[in-house]
């Protein structure tokens, strides 16, 4: 068992926090946002997560998880200080490292014999470093620094953490690591230890890859529209080679949340500081700013004219399983469906409320799928949630004043829709 702060109680953070007090340590999660504490010590989980809000709640009862705005008190009572705040995208695409600084500055006035201070956020290369120096300017006592980013997803995040495929760990000196791996037994994962600067490099690169694989298959997608072949067929039949591997060839309207456009952007502007070339990475990002506007396209080329039309859009959120709406492709879309003149009828089975907070535009928002659809002159599929997926499409059909649906997920089977009798355009397949 090991005493553990965790500085910054947010998608990471908590799912961090619980996991680790789950497994048998003594937790406390701190954040500056007084009201976000407020409410996890009442039980209320501020984000939407499958099966956190029943972990965080049986380990606070458990008495292993407790939640505070008193950093300098955790600090004290802690031997391992995670540090878990955000670092968002900066104007220019820099990470935006303000919140990692004013967490360690507050971890170094508040320490009072030897730490561990773990970096969990996503910072560039040489963070770990810099965070060493201020520490140290600020405190006496003795302390190590490690690297150990996270790779959990949002939607799957208690599995991916509790079943992590590998856990990296760099670190300053032996001695912590040791420390982090033994806090990483139960987890029976695989543990690959690094240099502080590896492990912050492998972070980026493992988002930037995955992003590729996605925008490579946005690619072919197009040009599968354009000579007849099928995006599906061809990423299972690429996903057959082990060495390509089946996972992140879902062709779609590109990645959004709130870690690959961010750190995509992140990179490229490592690139242009250290003067190495970014044309991969560029290429990714210019394709997948693209690809939110081909549905569009697709949209209007059904519509013809899109004012006065009335468009349910089908999920707001950046993927299923979440309410995370950052770098949504909803909150792009609807603006521009309104500019157009379209009416739109907005659905999301979890992220309604949190959409209201980034769509300005005056839309309808309902609860109910089949109130979005009710004689809408298209639908506009943007997230792949199962209800949407499992609707009823004779239903759906009978609904719609107009049975033209555009689908940024390839949620149905061509054969599916046609035998609806609907006009169906997805992505990477024949009308
Ligand atoms: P978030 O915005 O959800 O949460 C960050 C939290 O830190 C907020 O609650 C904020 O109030 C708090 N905070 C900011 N400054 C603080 C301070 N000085 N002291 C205490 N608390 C402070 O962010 P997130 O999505 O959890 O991401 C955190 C980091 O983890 C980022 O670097 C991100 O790139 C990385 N990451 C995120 C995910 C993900 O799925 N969201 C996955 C892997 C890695
Ligand atoms: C991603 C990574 O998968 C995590 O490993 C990482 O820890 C996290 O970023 C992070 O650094 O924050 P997340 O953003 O939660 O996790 O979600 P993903 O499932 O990776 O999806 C990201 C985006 O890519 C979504 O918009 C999704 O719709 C899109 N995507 C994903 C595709 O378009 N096609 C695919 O085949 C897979």
């Amino acid at each position: 068992m090991r005493r553990l702060a965790v500085i910054g109680t947010g998608y990471v953070g908590l799912v961090t926090g619980s996991c680790f007090a789950d497994i048998g340590n003594q937790v406390i999660c701190c954040d500056i946002d007084a009201s976000k504490i407020e409410k996890l010590n009442q039980g209320i989980i501020p984000i939407y997560e499958p099966g956190l809000q029943e972990m965080v709640v049986n380990n606070q009862a458990e008495g292993r998880l407790a939640f505070t705005t008193n950093i300098a008190e955790a600090v004290k009572q802690s031997d391992i200080i995670y540090i878990a705040v955000g670092t968002p995208m900066s104007p220019h695409g820099e990470a935006d490292l303000t919140y990692i600084y004013a967490a360690a500055k507050s971890i170094a006035e508040a320490m009072q014999d030897y730490k561990i201070i773990v970096i969990k956020s996503t910072v560039p290369v040489g963070t770990g470093r810099s965070v060493q120096m201020l520490i140290a300017e600020h405190t006496p006592h003795p302390f190590d620094m490690v690297s150990n980013p996270e790779f959990l997803r949002e939607g799957s995040a208690l599995k991916d953490c509790m079943s992590m495929e590998r856990a990296v760990i760099g670190a300053t000196h032996s001695r912590a690591a040791d420390a982090i791996e033994e806090l990483h037994a139960p987890f029976r994962t695989l543990v690959y230890r690094t240099s502080l600067e590896s492990a912050e490099m492998i972070k980026y690169a493992a988002n930037a890859f995955l992003a590729t694989k996605i925008s490579f298959i946005n690619e072919i997608a197009n040009l599968c529209e354009e000579t007849g072949a099928n995006v599906a067929e061809v990423s299972t039949g690429m996903g057959l080679d082990s060495r390509i591997g089946s996972q992140f060839l879902q062709a779609g309207i590109g990645y959004g949340g709130s870690c690959f456009p961010k750190d995509t952007e992140a990179l490229r502007f490592i690139c242009s500081k250290s003067g190495v070339s970014s044309r991969l990475i560029n290429a990714v990002i210019e394709t997948n700013a693209k690809q939110r506007y081909v549905v569009l396209n697709k949209l209007q080329h059904a519509l013809g004219n899109m004012q006065g039309r009335t468009i349910a859009v089908l999920g707001l959120a950046f993927k299923p399983n979440t309410d995370d709406m950052r770098y949504a492709p909803s909150v792009d879309l609807i603006p521009e469906l309104v500019a157009r003149g379209a009416h739109v009828k907005a659905y999301d089975p979890i992220a309604l409320d949190e959409a209201k907070k980034w769509i300005q535009e005056d839309i309808l928002y309902t609860q109910d799928m089949y109130e979005a659809v009710a004689d809408a002159d298209a639908c506009l599929i943007l997230t792949e949630w199962d209800q949407v997926k499992s609707m009823d499409l004779a239903r759906l059909y009978s609904l719609m004043r107009q049975a033209v649906i555009v689908d940024g997920r390839n949620c149905f089977s061509l054969d599916e829709m046609s035998s609806h009798g609907f006009y169906y355009s997805s992505i990477g397949r024949a009308v």
